[in-house]
């Protein structure tokens, strides 16, 4: 175990509650994760209420492209479903939870579809099934060819909005936790502060009293300097969970999407994604133009060649552009022709024509950007987090099903699946009103100026490629930026004070994991090392002042993985 010597805001500086509500259970986050909860708690809790600190639509589940995995096909069964998982996440996923994610996946997708969710079908009128990186069976349900995210947002907010008894907040930021005294003597959850960007009496700051608190905010995308994620994918639930007592798990596990759109080396921010689905399709990477001379470079690197589990095709690429000195590869979908292109990629096609690449002519140029954290607040097999009250479920959680790197298109199914499993015991360990006790943590805030320095930080030293020297120097910048502190209090200086406390966690964790694991490549340690590193970092907090913590559990794939080392 380790403590650090850097002391960060044990909670956010805000303005006392001008406002308080109750409602019994209180939802933060509107993606599939938040808004399936939403629904399924309604049918047995009395107040349901839903926080996102956007519009319903603006979180990560909206930009979904590839679809959701489910052994949905004819061949396919959830143990091969299991096993492909498995692979992908390098020894250290959780197999019961696992094991809830395949079984449980097929009847929620049938759920979903219920719901009112327009799945692409096939010519015979059959669910059309994809393949994406990992996967040996076409088991990806898409809809509206590459816009399967937002048709599932559109289904789910639909019948939010149908539902009279759900209440929705937007524009409502999740400030802290409210901790009381549980009827056992440990800190238990009784609601939380919210900045809401409104009008009339709930504008400002306010506290929502709750018997329970459901986190389903998200993930921290925006630690780095080019992501997929949206500009809400600031950590906030990880953050507000860690500084409140919860534990953070396999944070180093950071996914980088192989095939994000390359636009320049000034582009920052949310960068477009190139679907893997894209490759599923028939479409391959070469290191340059081939009419040039450029080669295909992933034959021979994994059996499954452009389609290996994501980790092996951005590290190939990664090694590629190292070697040729190039700042991007490219994707070559050329022979996919115009029609199937419309009809199969249509938002794709239009987001690289707006930036001046039409594929059905011309390369694509890609690299990879962070996508994804198979990490977050550990929770058991029913969202349940160390602080009684308090669940989380979908990209902010840990449940143990993503391991050291998430299998394509597991993720909406994560939040599907583990958002019923909350549902469902919500409502038998709902504890009694707790009244919010005195908050003896230290405020402060760190000025929202040195965002744009954090991501700098963390992407050239914490990024896709990690070693030693690299991450003690984050540490120390880190450790800087951190006593930048602020007296203005906004939007820009909490959401920069969670990027610091989330990037201070991930890297105090990449810096002790010293093996190469599923999407955590050191350089200095190439190899996966189960002797050492078989287990997770635990990352918790006590008044502003991190502890990292390693729990050995054993390798749970099924076989070493190959090519990932
Ligand atoms: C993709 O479409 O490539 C992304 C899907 C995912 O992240 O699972």
């Amino acid at each position: 175990m380790s403590a650090t010597t850097r002391r960060l805001p044990g909670r956010l500086t805000a303005p006392a509650p001008g406002w308080t509500i109750r409602a019994d259970v209180v939802i933060v986050g509107s993606g599939i994760a938040g808004l399936t909860a939403a629904l399924r708690l309604r049918e047995s809790v009395d107040q349901v209420l839903v926080v996102t600190k956007d519009v319903l639509n603006a979180g990560s589940t909206q930009w979904a492209q590839g679809g959701i995995a489910a052994a949905l096909g004819p061949e396919d069964t959830p143990a091969q479903h299991e096993r492909d998982t498995l692979v992908a996440g390098a020894g250290a996923c959780d197999l019961d939870a696992v094991r809830a994610l395949v079984g449980e996946g097929p009847d929620a997708v049938h759920e979903l579809i219920a719901l009112g969710t327009r799945f692409d079908h096939d010519d015979d009128g059959a669910l059309s099934l994809t393949r994406e990186g990992g996967h040996h069976r076409d088991r990806i349900a898409h809809a509206g060819g590459d816009a399967t995210g937002a048709e599932i947002q559109r289904a789910l907010i639909a019948a939010v909005q149908a539902a009279p008894d759900i209440e929705v907040i937007e524009h409502a930021l999740a400030v802290d936790l409210l901790l009381g005294d549980g009827p056992d003597g440990r800190d238990r959850v009784a609601g939380l502060t919210l900045h809401v960007m409104g009008e009339g009496q709930r504008d400002g700051v306010g506290a929502v009293h709750a018997r329970a608190v459901v986190l389903a905010a998200g993930g921290l995308g925006q630690v780095f300097s080019q992501t997929t994620n949206p500009a809400v994918s600031t950590g906030d639930g990880m953050a507000l969970a860690l500084r409140a007592g919860a534990t953070l798990r396999d944070l180093e596990f950071v996914q980088f999407h192989p095939t994000v759109m390359y636009l320049g080396p000034d582009s920052r921010g949310q960068q477009p994604l190139i679907s893997e689905a894209v490759r599923g399709e028939g479409a391959y990477l070469v290191d340059g133009p081939p009419e040039e001379g450029g080669v295909r470079f992933m034959t021979g690197v994994h059996e499954l060649a452009d389609l290996a589990p994501r980790d092996v095709v951005a590290k190939a690429i990664m090694k590629r552009m190292l070697e040729t000195g190039r700042p991007h590869m490219w994707l070559d979908a050329r022979h996919l022709g115009a029609e199937f292109w419309e009809r199969r990629f249509p938002t794709i096609l239009a987001t690289a024509r707006s930036h001046g690449i039409d594929p059905v002519t011309e390369l694509i140029p890609v690299a990879p950007a962070s996508h994804y954290a198979s990490g977050g607040i550990r929770t058991d097999l029913h969202g349940r987090t160390d602080l009684p009250g308090l669940y989380a479920t979908g990209e902010v959680a840990c449940s143990g099903v993503h391991g050291a790197n998430r299998l394509a298109s597991n993720s909406l199914l994560e939040g599907l699946v583990f958002s019923r499993r909350i549902a469902a015991v919500i409502p038998d360990e709902i504890g009694p009103w707790v009244a919010p006790a005195p908050d003896r943590r230290t405020a402060g805030l760190v000025d929202g100026e040195v965002r744009r320095d954090l991501q700098e930080t963390m992407t050239s030293r914490v990024g896709v490629l990690r070693n030693a020297p690299g991450l003690s120097e984050a540490d120390v910048l880190v450790e800087k930026l951190a006593g930048r502190t602020t007296d203005v209090v906004d939007q820009a200086s909490w959401e920069t004070t969670n990027l610091l406390t989330v990037s201070a966690a991930l890297a105090d964790a990449a810096a002790l994991r010293e093996e190469t694991r599923g999407s955590h490549w050191r350089e200095d340690f190439p190899a996966r090392d189960d002797d050492r590193w078989a287990g997770h970092f635990d990352v918790t907090m006590t008044d502003g002042v991190t502890t990292v913590a390693f729990t050995p559990s054993p390798a749970s794939d099924v076989a070493p993985e190959e090519g990932s080392a």
